[in-house]
Order: C-alpha cells, then sequence, then structure tokens
C-alpha cells in the first residue's frame, strides 16, 4: 500500500438525454476536461467537514472495492462545483475509486472504475442512469444507454466542434433524485407523458444524425425541441426560460437543460467561439455568469 492515492475525474454536460436516460433511452454527453475533482486520499477518519450522505457514498465504493470497515481522510485538491448540475457526485464517487485504486495499487480499468463510481451515484441520487460516472470516469464525448446487462457506451466522434456557452441560472431546489422522482410521479399519473418519451426517440436520432453531418443550425433547434420536452416534465424554471430568451437574442442557436435542471446550469450553442464570448459579455449585464466550451 502506498501513503497516499490520488485520484482525478471529470465534470459533465450531458447533450441530450437527460431523465429520459433513466427509463433506457439513449443519450449523449461529454465530460468537462476542464472541470475536474482531484482527490488525495489516506488511511484515517472521515473528514468532518463531509455531509452523511458523502461519507455513506463512499463507504460504498470502498465496501464494493473490497476494503469493507476502513476510513479515509481526504484532502480535496480541486472539486467540480456542486449542485450545478455539472456531475459533482459523479466526479467525486469516480475520482474517490480511482484514488482507492491508486493507494492499494490494484492496477483497475476504467471499465472497472466506473462500475465502482456507479455504486456511489447509488447513494446519491436513488436509481441514476450511470451516464454521470461515466463522463467522470472517461471524459470525452459519448453515447449512452443503460441496459439490463450493463453500460452501453461508445465514444462519438464530432464532426464539427460545439461551441457551447454553460450558462448558471442560479440556484437548485430540488436535488437530482428529487426531479428523478418528480419526473417518475408524473410519468405515473399521466399517461400522456408516455407521448414525451416516444417523441424523445425521434428527436435523439435527428439530434444524432444532425451531429454527425455537423448541421449546427438543426442540432441548436433540436435542442430547443428537447428543452420543450423537459419543461413539460417540469424541469424549467422562471429563471432558466428568462436566460434562454435572453439567449435566443444574442444569437444562440439552440438551449436547453443540462443535467437534473430544476435550476443550476444550461447548455446554449453557437456557431463560433466569437459570437459564444459576445453573448457571454451581454450575458453578464443581466446577472447570468457563463463559461465558454467547446466540444470537439
Ligand atoms: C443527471 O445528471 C442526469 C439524470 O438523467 C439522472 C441520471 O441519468 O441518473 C437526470
Amino acid at each position: 500500500m502506498k501513503k497516499f492515492g490520488e485520484g482525478i475525474a471529470f465534470g459533465k454536460v450531458i447533450l441530450i438525454g437527460e431523465h429520459f436516460v433513466v427509463y433506457g433511452l439513449p443519450a449523449i454527453a461529454s465530460g468537462i476536461r476542464s472541470l475536474k475533482t482531484h482527490l488525495r486520499v489516506k488511511e484515517g477518519e472521515w473528514n468532518n467537514e463531509f455531509e452523511d450522505d458523502v461519507v455513506a457514498a463512499l463507504m460504498r465504493i470502498s465496501e464494493k472495492m473490497g476494503f469493507a470497515g476502513k476510513s479515509y481522510s481526504i484532502e480535496v485538491l480541486s472539486t467540480v462545483p456542486f449542485q450545478q448540475n455539472l456531475g459533482s457526485s459523479a466526479a467525486l464517487s469516480a475520482s474517490f475509486a480511482r484514488a482507492l485504486d491508486d493507494l492499494y495499487e490494484l492496477g483497475l480499468s476504467d471499465d472497472e472504475i466506473n462500475k465502482y463510481a456507479y455504486e456511489g451515484e447509488v447513494v446519491f441520487h436513488g436509481a441514476p442512469s450511470g451516464i454521470d460516472n461515466s463522463a467522470a470516469t472517461f471524459g470525452g464525448v459519448f453515447e449512452f444507454k443503460k441496459e439490463k446487462s450493463g453500460f452501453f457506451i461508445k465514444p462519438f466522434p464530432m464532426q464539427k466542434p460545439l461551441h457551447l456557452l454553460i450558462v448558471n441560472c442560479g440556484e437548485k431546489k430540488k436535488g437530482t433524485a428529487a426531479l428523478v422522482e418528480q419526473v417518475r410521479e408524473l410519468k405515473e399519473r399521466f399517461a400522456i407523458t408516455e407521448e414525451l418519451f416516444h417523441a424523445y426517440e425521434s428527436i435523439f436520432n435527428e439530434f444524432k444524425n444532425a451531429l454527425r453531418k455537423g448541421d449546427l443550425e438543426y442540432v441548436g433547434y433540436l435542442m430547443d425541441v428537447d428543452h420543450g420536452l423537459l419543461n413539460a416534465l417540469g424541469l424549467s424554471t422562471a429563471n432558466i426560460e428568462k436566460a434562454r430568451d435572453i439567449l435566443k437574442d444574442l444569437g444562440a442557436l439552440g438551449s436547453k437543460i443540462t443535467g437534473a435542471g430544476g435550476g443550476g446550469n444550461i447548455i446554449t450553442l453557437f456557431m463560433n467561439e466569437e459570437n459564444a464570448l459576445r453573448a457571454k459579455l451581454y450575458l453578464k449585464k443581466y446577472g447570468f455568469e457563463s463559461f465558454y466550451f467547446v466540444i470537439n
């Protein structure tokens, strides 16, 4: 065993498919390599400042990795921002699994790390699809589907770069688990919501083809349409709609919730870097912070 182990994992954006992916439909996501959670871990007492769910998630990961009963003291060298739909809990879980792998010199594969990171997500979110931990573990752009036998993960080659602004639309009143539950309740209560799921399948196929062709205007339109479905599932907020209106006037091709929604960040597509950076400056005047991110 080493003196300490280190682990790094990434933040994420979901380009299309949040919530639908929980029910086995396909999605496309990307890790954000510039947003990292970086941990240094050694055997010791759990950090006092950690909330109970954090300790429970990390304990579950260490148990599944064969270290039941052990506890750890953790130095957080950097972290993905919390509660902003950028995958902080998954990045924490994946970086912790990587740190234990390093500490005990296990030589695990990325797939194994991802499997353990998922176990942390189960504590944080109840019934996660596995898309967030996959982005946290692998980085890159990929197509994802939760299957009975495990995760289907396939790298997605981009035809043209996507110039995105990730726009912070304020505090979230509900966490991911509660928002996933909200969708489940709506689905059970009103059978008509099935139609949204059917529509999503067609939108996903069009989106994938448009990305493959590099047809950015159509990609943007489909982002708007997908956002409409998520809004119909009660996942948008007044602030998100305000930001989307402003972004449209600033030349956005499309914008949508990314991740669980209910506040936090949305993603917006621009034709090029110049347009995105100009919009970023204007947005600030309206009180919205954002950062520019290219997917390629
Ligand atoms: C959260 O980032 C994405 C959701 O689809 C939940 C999940 O897939 O586990 C809302």
